[in-house]
């Protein structure tokens, strides 16, 4: 007998969000007052008291370490991590996050989103009263329905990476043929539901010895589908990407890398506010080793807490967890004098420099916050 079951589909429900009531109006407040109070904080910290604990606000959750792409320039994929976080244990953490005061929660891996149970997580964040919630991803399971899941559960801002401006140059980084094709897709999908979701879309390319010299055909691609362009800073220092393959993708050459970022310069001085500002596109060459390294304080390491998938917690990008939540709480860990130790280390830089999100500490200083609210007002 033949099987007649027909499996019946629900339709993706992209019903956009309702207006923010008063109370989750009043939350956003109290949220960008706690981050003013925070950058204040730190400005004592810099110059008056280096001692002064500023607790982080920001939590970076590495749902799993485990990936569905082959990146070169990456070290998840070539191992398999076990023993991850229960949803009851990331239930847990959010719980404890959102008692601290955090602000913002940014949900990354691995790839996320390989968890079926990526979106319980999430929403249980939202009904924590979290307003600020962020996904990095490399998009390939991001489909009609795995979207609308994605913005129900509450997430209102995507980096979604892009390691070259075809097919062939993306795939070859990523390690998958289709890859390009079925990312580009996300991306056009998540730009379709901005305006009702309210969306922030950044596209991440992560600049690598292969791939420089394709910076100005990236512009052109972030301009086609107008997003945002961030530019990854290649580095095989942090725990996600130590391994000799990274190693060996990261000698770029001075000359393709200082042309292409002459002609990147030259469009964002014209006003292309798809691209980074020229203050950041001028920090890039130190960070490979060509000029001077721009020392400004890492504000990001004292901004983020990193929640690893097997609970480790701790450091910063560039340096390995030293404490679990599976043995102490959140608060004892960030209050305890080891983490306060470290943190007061990391922010005067010293530490392996692993140049993530140097435009975060550079805009943190007066000259490059009057560079990105000038190009704002443009
Ligand atoms: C580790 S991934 C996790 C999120 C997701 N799987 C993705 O690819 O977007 C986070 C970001 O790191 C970037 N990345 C990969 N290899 C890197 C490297 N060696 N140095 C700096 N960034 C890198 C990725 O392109 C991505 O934008
Ligand atoms: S960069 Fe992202 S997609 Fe690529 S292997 Fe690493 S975690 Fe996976
Ligand atoms: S630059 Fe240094 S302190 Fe900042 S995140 Fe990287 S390793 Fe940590």
């Amino acid at each position: 007998m033949t099987d007649t079951t027909v499996t019946i589909r629900s339709r993706p429900d992209f019903t956009p969000p309702p207006r923010p009531t008063r109370r989750e109006r009043m939350r956003t407040m109290l949220d960008r007052v706690r981050l003013i109070r925070f950058l204040a904080l730190l400005a004592v910290k810099e110059h008056v008291m280096p001692d002064l604990h500023v607790r982080p606000l920001v939590a970076e959750l590495f749902l799993t370490d485990n990936c569905n792409l082959n990146c070169v320039s990456c070290n998840c994929w070539r191992t398999h991590t076990r023993d991850e976080l229960s949803l009851a244990e990331w239930r847990s953490v959010i719980d404890q996050l959102a008692d601290l005061g955090f602000v913002k929660l940014n949900f990354t891996g691995g790839e996320a989103l390989i968890r079926r149970d990526a979106c319980d997580v999430i929403s249980h964040a939202r009904s924590r009263g979290f307003r600020d919630l962020h996904l990095n991803t490399n998009g390939i399971v991001l489909d009609e329905s795995r979207l609308a899941e994605v913005l129900q559960a509450g997430i209102r801002s995507f980096n979604v990476s892009v390691d070259g401006p075809t097919a062939e140059t993306h795939d070859s980084v990523r390690g998958r043929d289709g890859a390009f094709d079925v990312t580009i897709d996300a991306i056009r999908r998540i730009v379709a539901r901005r305006d009702d979701f309210g969306l922030t879309v950044q596209m991440n390319f992560t600049v690598l010895a292969g791939n420089v010299s394709l910076l100005p055909a990236m512009a052109d691609l972030a301009a086609e589908l107008d997003v945002d362009l961030y530019l990854n800073l290649g580095t095989d220092t942090t725990f996600l990407f130590r391994h000799p393959e990274v190693t060996a993708n990261l000698d770029v050459d001075e000359a393709q890398l200082r042309a292409a970022l002459a002609v990147l310069e030259e469009r964002s001085r014209r006003g292309d506010r798809h691209l980074p500002t020229v203050r950041d596109l001028r920090y890039i060459p130190g960070h490979f080793g060509f000029g001077r390294l721009d020392l400004v304080p890492c504000v990001e390491s004292q901004l983020k807490l990193m929640v690893h998938s097997t609970g480790g917690v701790g450091g910063c990008w560039g340096h390995d967890p030293s404490f679990n939540l599976r043995e102490r709480s959140v608060r004892s860990i960030v209050d305890g004098p080891e983490y306060r130790e470290e943190h007061a280390r990391l922010f005067r830089k010293d530490c392996v420099r692993c140049g993530s999100n140097y435009s975060l500490n550079l805009r943190a200083r007066p000259a490059g916050l009057a560079e990105a609210l000038s190009r704002r007002l443009r």
